[in-house]
């Protein structure tokens, strides 16, 4: 008896995963009936059964409509049929639902000096045609350090593809090492395909020489699309292995009217035994299916018809007596014998009464218990799924894969978080555990169960182009091992929005040590500030330039600037950050920043370099300087930019007046000239007269060497800082949109401001 609960129990379990495998993999059925095509039209071109709406022939009155003709040209061999308006490509099978076609690879080959030496972009566009391009598609591309995409009405969707130093690292799986894959959100009906080179050239990559000079990037069945990694890579006519063997899919539809529509008008859409079903696209349509047991042309009369599964075994098994009913059959075992005859030796004696009984007085509790068990594991299977579906959304496959593939430093030390643990970690992410919010996300502190502290950061929403992208910026940001940056612990990919786990920094931002000594803080020395400057200077000087692809901060400021107990420089807050592929010096990006640091250039072109960080940077030593904040509504208008303010005030040799009295105090002349002036440089309104973040840091370098000297007299401070001369270049300084909603400057809250339409 307690087998036969637990065969039950397990049938059910069994069935719960068949309805969760069914509803994500694509259904549609052949249509199988004799009833093809119209009377008196061919139905088949060579192998391909071509069903009614479609019809051999142009105008031959075969199909349903001008969209419908398929011409067949029985002069190839074997013939290869064709849709008039889609010429190009040759039909691979039609189904009640999609159409697969033959497909075109967009490449871009490169000359091993990096000079683009030839290129496809292939650009379907079925405007106006009966096809759609389906969501079972996706892109896929393979190559080296390039990042294709495709655009339509939808939002862009792409991804990178990266390769390692070994060609040994490429798995079969696509998944970011050399072949990555993105899905298509929603029906479309053209694309247009897009390269980005990462680097130079395939060749000049990480002396990857034998690497295949192309990047290929297709739409098409990821179901006939399978990776072989370093073969295909290497595989120069990939291009036509692919054409011949992965098809595009697409979906079609009937006209522009939905099923009621079209029933209002036709008295019926479909035959008899069938249902209408309404075309996902925007432009409307529609089409017929036959029901559940039913085969056939749902088009033409006399519609579907029963199947009858009992002449069927293979595909209806029945190991009992079957009978065919309309939609259905019934299989049951013989007499004398119970269980479930569909299955193999699913049948067995009867049990005698009296046995059963017994059987049923301890079994029912059994199964009781059983369904109990039942409804908690599928409850709780729904959540993991949930679960595993954001992990893999959230690129969690590609990033273990690289976590797996990459032992370099400081990823070894990355970790991928569970949620629960972040949850317990930060009591279900409470309001009091808040650390702060700005523009990329909030910052909640977390307590690990080993007692060590983390900042846990929510990011913002992504959409799907921008997980790929994010994860590629995670693996590289794992990369980062610099004292003055706060370093990224790990991540969790579970839920929806992705979580990044950083080290905690107890001591509170450099913002709020410099504006806000009222709660307490201790006053900055400007030996302190000078150290924090160049500590800060040197951090982004390495993300420029020391990285394996050059980082833009993009959001420098001193909120972005925390301490630690020692007082030790720590630069956070990537959410903005922009890699930019060595040998490019600038992307063109959606403008971000934060008012009263932001690049006066960038805001005008759009255009980001590492000198936006530069200027942003001149920003905040100005800040250490005076003291002051980046905007204040309480100067006059023209000078409320602390930019402006500190330029013009250099111009007019009045810096005495607005720098921190204490400074002029504790700095000596070298140093607050040499600071002066080099702020001074950094806020050019010409980016490339800024110096570079490497430069910066060797000015205060050596700033930091001119310490006081002991016997200096403070009384003759003041009179030195009458005949301090700077010489200040002649710029027309920039001012910044003055915003007057209730955007605050201080503490953790920030003000990022967004221009659209100037995405990349
Ligand atoms: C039919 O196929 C033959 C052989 O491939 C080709 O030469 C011919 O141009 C095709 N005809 C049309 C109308 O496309």
């Amino acid at each position: 008896m307690e087998t036969l609960v637990l065969t039950w129990v397990l049938l059910l379990m069994f069935s719960f995963a068949a309805s969760d495998t069914n509803s994500t993999s694509e259904t549609y059925t052949l249509i199988k009936a004799t009833n093809f095509a119209r009377p008196n039209c061919q139905s088949k071109c060579g192998d391909l059964v071509v069903p009614y709406p479609f019809g051999i022939g142009i105008n031959s009155g075969c199909s349903i409509g001008p969209g419908f003709d398929v011409y067949c040209n029985t002069s190839s061999d074997p013939p290869r049929a064709s849709l008039e308006s889609i010429s190009y490509a040759s039909i691979k099978q039609i189904s009640d639902s999609t159409l697969r076609i033959s497909n075109t690879v967009s490449t871009r080959c490169y000359f091993p000096d990096g000079n683009i030496q030839s290129a496809v972009n292939f650009s379907p566009y079925f405007n106006n045609t009966p096809y759609t391009i389906s969501e079972v598609n996706k892109l896929t591309v393979i190559g080296c350090n390039e990042y294709a995409w495709v655009t339509s009405k939808m939002k862009p969707t792409g991804c990178l593809v990266i390769c390692y130093e070994q060609e040994d690292d490429i798995g079969d799986d696509c998944s970011g090492n050399a072949c990555c894959q993105s899905s298509i959100p929603e029906p479309i009906n053209y694309y247009v395909t897009q390269f980005y080179a990462l680097q130079e050239s395939n060749f000049s990559n990480n002396g990857s020489q034998t690497l295949n000079p192309c990047t290929y990037a297709f739409v098409g069945d990821v179901e006939a699309f399978k990776f072989n990694g370093t073969t295909d890579l290497k595989d120069t006519s990939l291009d036509k292995k692919i054409e011949a063997n992965v098809p595009i899919v697409l979906d079609w539809a009937i006209g522009d009217l939905s099923c009621s529509e079209a029933e209002a008008i036709n008295g019926t859409a479909c035959q008899s035994n069938s249902m209408c079903v309404n075309s996902k696209r925007e432009t409307g349509g529609y089409r017929c299916k036959c029901n559940e047991g039913y085969e056939g042309n749902p088009y033409l009369s006399p519609g579907c018809q029963d199947i009858d599964e009992c002449k069927d075994k293979l595909q209806f098994p029945c190991h009992g007596t079957c009978v065919n009913i309309p939609g259905n059959y019934t299989c049951k075992c013989k007499q004398g014998y119970s269980g479930d005859a569909k299955i193999k030796d699913g049948c067995s004696r009867k049990i005698p009464i009296l046995q059963l009984t017994l059987g049923l007085g301890l079994g029912f509790p059994a199964i009781l218990i059983g369904l109990w068990v039942l409804y908690f594991t599928a409850k709780k299977r729904k959540l993991v799924k949930l679960r595993e579906k954001f992990f893999e959304k959230n690129g969690g496959v590609l990033l273990q894969d690289k976590l797996k593939t990459k032992g370099g430093v400081g990823i070894g030390s990355m970790r991928i978080f569970q949620v629960e643990e972040l949850e317990a970690a930060t009591e279900n992410f409470a309001e009091n555990r808040i650390l702060g919010k700005g523009g990329n996300g909030i910052v909640y502190k977390g307590t690990l169960p080993d007692k060590s502290v983390v900042a846990i950061k929510k990011s913002q929403r992504l959409d799907e182009g921008q997980r790929v992208q994010f994860i590629n910026e995670l693996v590289i940001l794992t990369q980062i091992n610099h004292q003055n940056i706060v370093q990224l612990l790990g991540c969790c990919l579970e839920t929806d929005i992705p979580l990044l786990v950083y080290e905690f920094i107890s001591n509170d931002t450099l913002n709020r040590h410099i504006h806000n000594q009222t709660s307490g803080l201790e006053r900055l020395s400007w030996n302190n500030r000078l150290r924090i400057a160049h500590e800060s200077a040197s951090a982004l000087a390495y993300l420029h330039t020391d990285t394996r692809m050059s980082i833009i901060h993009r959001d420098v400021k001193s909120t972005n600037i925390l301490l630690d107990d020692n007082y030790t420089t720590k630069i956070a807050d990537f959410g903005a950050s922009r890699l930019v592929p060595l040998g490019h010096d600038q992307v063109t990006t959606l403008v971000q920043g934060t008012l009263g640091y932001l690049d006066p250039e960038y805001f005008h072109t759009g255009q980001l370099t590492d000198k936006s960080d530069v200027y942003s940077f001149g920003v905040v030593l100005a800040e250490l300087l005076t003291g002051k904040k980046p905007i204040n509504i309480d100067r006059c208008l023209d000078d409320r930019n602390l930019a402006t303010y500190f330029v013009n005030a250099m111009k007019e040799n009045q810096l005495l007046e607005i720098l921190e009295h204490q400074i002029v105090i504790e700095a000596t002349d070298e140093q607050i000239k040499g600071t002066c002036d080099l702020a001074c440089r950094c806020l050019n309104i010409a980016s490339e007269r800024r110096p570079s973040m490497k430069e910066v840091t060797m000015d205060l370098e050596s700033l930091r060497k001119f310490g006081k000297h002991p016997w200096d007299c403070q009384d003759m401070k003041y009179n030195k800082m009458s005949s301090l001369m700077i010489e200040v270049e002649d710029v027309d300084l920039y001012t910044a949109p003055f915003i007057t909603n209730s955007d605050t400057f201080g503490g953790y809250s920030s003000s990022s401001i967004g221009r659209s339409n100037r995405t990349l």
